[in-house]
């Protein structure tokens, strides 16, 4: 058998015969040749199998074909522009072809439209089908360039425990478990060890997955997902934000250049995402506030549903319409910063000139793809810590840990998180969350 190649790399096997081992992802035929369509994980080839030039046994094995069925191809490599497949331009005359396993009954995704419920159910499956294949590859992507960039700009990894004694982002979305006996939650945020981890190392980074049992069946969200959430001594809220505007941009312009083919595929518009540099707009809430209710005055609607933005009162939290609203006066992702106190989480620090008011911010996506980053400077004060937990009914014994930073050698710090999903949701242009890990986790939906 000649050696193996990968469809990725196999324009550099051009006139050579080499072995693609694969599925059938479809076919056509007639006559005297049969056009196979062979994926193998790494791109789509065109095998083109003509009677004469293999054997008969070969030409009827290539004829009977099913999907899916998984198979090993031989044949010879040769360019042509017009060839369809991922990247495409390539075929394979092919001179033998064996199957591993036949696919006897009908491949449940067939190329006809299917519903949504009946792709979910059959996720294990639809994960082959290009569109999702195309998506998850970007995920990977996007996955390697956050930890690139921040490992190259001085931040550690620090693994942060999944199963914790308390609330990181409130008490309505824990994930409730037993730990022998007593109650501990699935963390909804690395956050609070990474304030401990950079009192000894300075910049640090969690990543992993975090868990929210969202109550609400929405596009973007999902009950499990996975967040990056770097973290840094000595910075300010201002100084977090040019952070994370390096750090967007970068991702988006390594896969702009590294998964370009996928993202056109995705029907992506790939000039939206070429604007997306350093610096980004900043917008006070109050300004958002105010930009907010002179749109709803004026009857403005926002998609995806055409709904009409609904008017909001000081003190308030953004729905999703209000986002897209603001979002959509920006052509680069927007940060909106100063959030009301009392909306955002108990560890966010007050401005000192008006404490009704948190060096917290969002930053939204632009397109109607809403909050990617929640972030902001933490409160090194106390008492007001102290405060806060109590008021935001939080069992001091769970905290006292995360007081004892305050007390040694307590210094300014922020961070932020960013949810993978949402982000690959954005750079992938895709209607819904559920389509941005390979296994989503959605309210009223656990299966496969
Ligand atoms: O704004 P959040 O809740 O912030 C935190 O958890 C902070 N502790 C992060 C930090 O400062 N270290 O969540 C951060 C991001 C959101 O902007 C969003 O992208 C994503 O996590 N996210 C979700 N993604 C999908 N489904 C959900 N249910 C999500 N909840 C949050
Ligand atoms: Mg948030």
């Amino acid at each position: 058998m000649a050696e193996q190649a990968f469809i990725k790399d196999i324009a550099d096997h051009t006139g050579e015969t080499v072995t693609v081992k694969g599925w059938l992802y479809a076919k056509t035929g007639k006559g005297r040749l049969q056009f196979l369509q062979v994926r193998d994980g790494t791109g789509i080839i065109q095998c083109v199998v003509f009677k004469k030039a293999v054997t008969p046994e070969v030409f009827e094995t290539a004829r009977q074909l099913t999907q899916e069925s998984s198979l090993i191809v031989t044949g010879t490599v040769r360019a042509d522009e017009r060839a369809p497949g991922l990247p495409g331009g390539i075929e394979m005359d092919v001179n033998d072809v064996q199957i591993v396993q036949a696919v006897t009954g009908e491949y449940p995704i067939t190329p006809k439209e299917h519903g949504v419920d009946f792709l979910m159910q059959n996720r294990h499956l639809w994960i082959r089908s290009t569109r999702q294949w195309a998506a998850l590859r970007v995920r990977a992507t996007i996955i390697k360039a956050i930890r690139d960039w921040l490992d190259s700009h001085g931040f550690i990894l620090m693994d942060t425990p999944i199963l914790t004694p308390a609330a990181c982002e409130g008490t309505s979305t824990l994930f409730e478990t037993d730990y022998h006996g007593s109650p501990a939650y699935l963390s909804q945020s690395g956050q609070l060890y990474n304030e401990a981890n950079i009192m000894a190392f300075g910049r640090v980074y969690c990543f992993g997955p975090t868990f929210r049992a969202e109550k609400s069946k929405t596009r973007r969200h999902i009950q499990e997902f996975w967040m990056v959430e770097p973290e840094a001594a000595y910075v300010d809220m201002w100084e977090n934000l040019e952070i994370q505007e390096q750090f967007v941009s970068y991702l988006i312009q390594t896969t702009l250049r590294e998964r370009r083919k996928e993202l056109e595929l995705l029907g992506r518009d790939l000039g939206r995402l070429e604007k997306i540099e350093p610096p980004f707009p900043r917008i006070h809430y109050d300004e958002a506030v105010e930009m907010i209710n002179k749109a709803a005055a004026a009857g403005e609607r926002v998609p995806p549903h055409d709904e009409r933005v609904p008017a909001i009162t000081w003190g308030g939290d953004f729905g999703s319409p209000h986002e897209t609203y603001v979002a959509e006066q920006f052509e680069k992702p927007v940060f909106v910063h100063h959030y009301p106190t009392g909306v955002k989480a108990f560890y966010m620090a007050q401005e000192p000139d008006r404490p009704e008011t948190c060096r917290s911010s969002d930053l939204l996506a632009p397109e109607g793809y809403g909050e990617i980053i929640g972030g902001g400077e933490r409160s090194g004060d106390l008492a007001f810590l102290e405060q806060q937990i109590e008021d935001h009914d939080l069992p001091r014994e769970a905290y006292e840990w995360y007081l004892d930073l305050r007390r040694y050698g307590s210094v300014p710090h922020s961070g932020f998180g960013l949810g993978i999903e949402r982000t690959v949701m954005w750079i992938c242009g895709l209607d819904h969350i559920r389509e941005t890990i390979p296994f989503p986790r959605l309210l009223g939906r656990m299966y496969p």
